[in-house]
């Protein structure tokens, strides 16, 4: 048997705990999101988070071994994230995961959470092989990264200011639809007129791989405020949506062009956004690249892709040991 790879994820608001087995298949996974505590704060309130995280993963973890049958004299490796990502947060996985290690005797690696992205394509797509482009673009992440080999990485742009997720969830607070504001914009916008409100693609003709969602953002506040109440609710989420897609698609575009590598795959929770699913595909159909994307359950947070990143690591020869420390800010890209 392959060995069981332990992944442990608390970079953020997702206490997220797996079971892998190689590189590839899952025995199993739990995971409990926090939006319930979050939400009426309208964005992720770090304190309560590494709180949260620290109540659920033991019961989660003693909920896996339940389901799986797995024992944990059977497990040869803990994967954790050890950042970027939230500091409290992060150290409630780390020093949960070098305990663990020290109680059985399992080695332990450190993962970068945006690498754990990465690999949630490598898993679910055995056929993709580096090079290829991966846009990650989640409530703290919009970056284009190269994958010049397994785990040699640049970066080719980021944005300037919030990332694509931040702009959703900001956009539906200001709608006063909640949070995560992905996920009920894209259900809000069905139905809607993607052109009713004309929202600004930033940079578009910079010729630069860069990000900006601030103008967007300003630009649905005065729309709001000269509505006066009366917002079409539909029509301006399908043309929010549609600027957040055309702003991250137009750049992307430029990527592959200076690159001139011809796979591209997403990652992260706004990955899931079927607009921009769909759009990807379209563009990759026009330009003549391979567009990969993960299953939607892989996309937002999960510890599945940090077991598969942390074990591919492992294989490489990458070690960690009791002295790992969290690095909020890591970044994998040379
Ligand atoms: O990757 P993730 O779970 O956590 C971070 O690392 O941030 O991503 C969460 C972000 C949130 O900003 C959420 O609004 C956004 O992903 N998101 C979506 C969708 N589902 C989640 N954005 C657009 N459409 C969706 N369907
Ligand atoms: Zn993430």
């Amino acid at each position: 048997m392959n060995i069981l790879t332990l992944g442990i994820e608390t970079s953020c608001d997702d206490t997220a705990l797996a079971i892998l087995e190689g590189g590839s298949t899952e025995v199993g996974d739990v995971i409990s999101s926090q939006i319930a505590d979050h939400s009426p704060f309208g964005g992720v309130v770090p304190e309560l988070a590494s709180r949260k995280h620290q109540e659920a993963l033991l019961p989660l973890l003693r909920a896996l071994l339940a389901k799986t049958g797995v024992s944990p004299r059977d497990i040869g490796l803990i994967a954790v994230t050890s950042g970027p990502g939230l500091m409290g947060s992060l150290l409630v996985g780390v020093m949960s995961a070098k305990a663990l290690s020290q109680g059985w005797g399992t080695p332990i690696i450190g993962v970068n959470h945006l690498e754990g992205h990465l690999y949630a394509n490598i898993m679910s797509h055995p056929e993709l092989r580096p090079p290829f482009l991966c846009m990650i673009v989640s409530g703290g992440h919009t970056e284009v990264i190269l994958a010049r080999d397994y785990g040699e990485y640049s970066l080719l742009g980021a944005t300037r200011d919030d990332a694509a997720g931040e702009a959703y969830d900001k956009a539906a607070k200001m709608l006063g639809l909640g949070y995560p504001g992905g996920p009920v914009i894209e259900r809000m916008a069905a139905g809607g007129d993607p052109f009713a409100f004309a929202f600004p693609v930033a940079m578009r003709d910079s010729g630069e791989v860069e990000f900006s969602f601030s103008g967007i953002k300003t630009s649905l506040r005065t729309a709001l405020l000269k509505a006066k109440g009366e917002i079409p609710t539909a029509d301006v989420c399908a043309s929010f949506q549609r600027a957040v897609t055309e702003s991250l698609l137009v750049k992307l575009e430029i990527a592959v062009e200076r690159t001139k590598v011809g796979r591209v795959t997403l990652s992260g929770g706004v990955a899931a956004n079927a607009n921009l699913r769909n759009a990807l595909v379209e563009l990759g159909r026009r330009k003549g690249f391979e567009v990969f994307l993960p299953p939607a359950k892989y996309c937002t947070d999960n510890a599945i892709m940090i077991a598969a990143a942390g074990y591919a690591s492992y294989s490489r020869g990458g070690r960690s040991d009791l002295s790992l420390t969290p690095d909020p800010s890591w970044k994998i890209w040379t």
